[in-house]
């Protein structure tokens, strides 16, 4: 009977799927619009596009939070249809293999909406894998995960930030700060609303983020946006200007350096030797952020090496573990994390 293996990254801004042979198969943002809390409205990309233009009555959000499946119903549905989107079959002659990327902090419970997930699904599965992101990462970028004293993986998300050691095989280390890109949004709207006077929302926030956005003093510039007056509650245009956006996002970087430098304060030396002949491995679109390589080179002193592709290299790694019988150790059964 012929198998078809399928990688899936549910971030909690898009979702991945990888399907064997195939390569890519669907980049698409993991949103919902739901009516009256039942009826289905629109679903990835073009639910996106309602998001905070939508009536009251239509719920319009993702049901992965931090990485983890928050509504279990929801995420079903949305599953589902993106599966049906790249043609996943549950015909006789196939049978369906799903690798899912997980956060690496993992509780039993969380491990078990995964299951449930897939079990739950119209193309349900017998077997069924769980991956550590950071792992599949670091094989996505080339690292030997079965043979490197250590390796560090960053990866910059929508809601996370997730530092993670991987050694001989496994995690070693890992940290998952909910300080992601979303965070960074959010404080770019109190910085415009305490600045400006003005209300934006978070679609503006974070274009102001990507426009203007820097990990180190950028070139003064600015931003015109579109909001409400907060004091007539009119609406209202500001110029926002470049020092406005960075500062909180510095700030929340200073965070993730604080916690890295905390690390590797408890990691042994031969470890931090091999972290430093790798390179720190950035990924995650977060980390396309104006000179985010300069600023961490800077703090920690440590070759930084962002990925080319970094919202493939997690699916890529998928893509490796699932081809390559050698890296069978690096995927754990559900059935066997959960039951055992
Ligand atoms: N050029 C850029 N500069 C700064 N941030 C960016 C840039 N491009 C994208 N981002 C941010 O990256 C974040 C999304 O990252 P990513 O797609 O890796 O998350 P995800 O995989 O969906 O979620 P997670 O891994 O956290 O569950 C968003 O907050 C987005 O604003
Ligand atoms: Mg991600």
């Amino acid at each position: 009977m012929a198998v078809q293996k399928y990688g899936l990254d549910l971030g909690t801004g898009t979702i991945k799927i990888y399907k064997e042979g195939l390569g890519l198969a669907l980049k698409e943002k993991n949103m919902i619009a739901i009516r009256r809390k039942t009826e289905m409205v629109a679903f990835g990309d073009e639910a996106y596009a309602m998001y905070e233009r939508s009536p009251l009555n239509i719920k319009v959000y993702c049901p992965v939070k931090n990485g983890m499946i928050a509504e279990l119903h929801d995420m079903q549905i949305l599953l589902d249809l993106f599966l049906k989107k790249i043609k996943c079959t549950n015909g006789f002659v196939s049978s369906n293999v799903f690798y899912f990327a997980v956060p690496s902090d993992i509780t039993e419970v969380e491990k078990r909406a995964f299951f449930d997930l897939a079990m739950g699904s119209e193309f349900k599965t017998k077997d069924l894998y769980i991956v550590e992101k950071p792992v599949a990462t670091a094989v996505g970028e080339k690292i030997d995960v079965l043979h490197t004293p250590g390796a560090m993986v960053i990866d910059f998300g929508q809601d996370t930030v997730e530092i993670s050691v991987v050694a001989l095989g496994g995690l070693v280390a890992s940290r998952l700060l909910k300080i992601g890109g979303n965070a960074m949004d959010e404080a770019v709207c109190e910085a415009v609303k305490e600045q400006n006077r003005l209300l934006i929302g978070m679609k503006t926030a974070e274009s102001l983020k990507l426009e203007l956005g820097s990990a180190l003093n950028a070139v003064q510039s600015y931003k015109k946006v579109l909001g409400r007056d907060m004091i007539t509650g009119l609406p209202a245009e500001a110029r926002v200007d470049s020092q406005v956006v960075c500062e909180p996002i510095q700030s929340l970087l200073h965070q993730s350096v604080r916690v890295i430098k905390t690390l590797f304060e408890r990691t042994p030396p031969e470890v931090l030797r091999s972290i430093r002949n790798n390179g720190i491995i950035v990924n995650g679109e977060g980390s396309r952020l104006t000179n985010l390589k300069e600023y961490l080179e800077r703090e920690l002193s440590i070759p930084v090496v962002m990925s080319e592709k970094p919202d493939e290299s997690v699916i890529r790694g998928l893509a490796k573990i699932m081809a390559d019988d050698k890296m069978r150790s690096l995927a754990f059964s559900v059935k066997e994390a959960i039951f055992s």
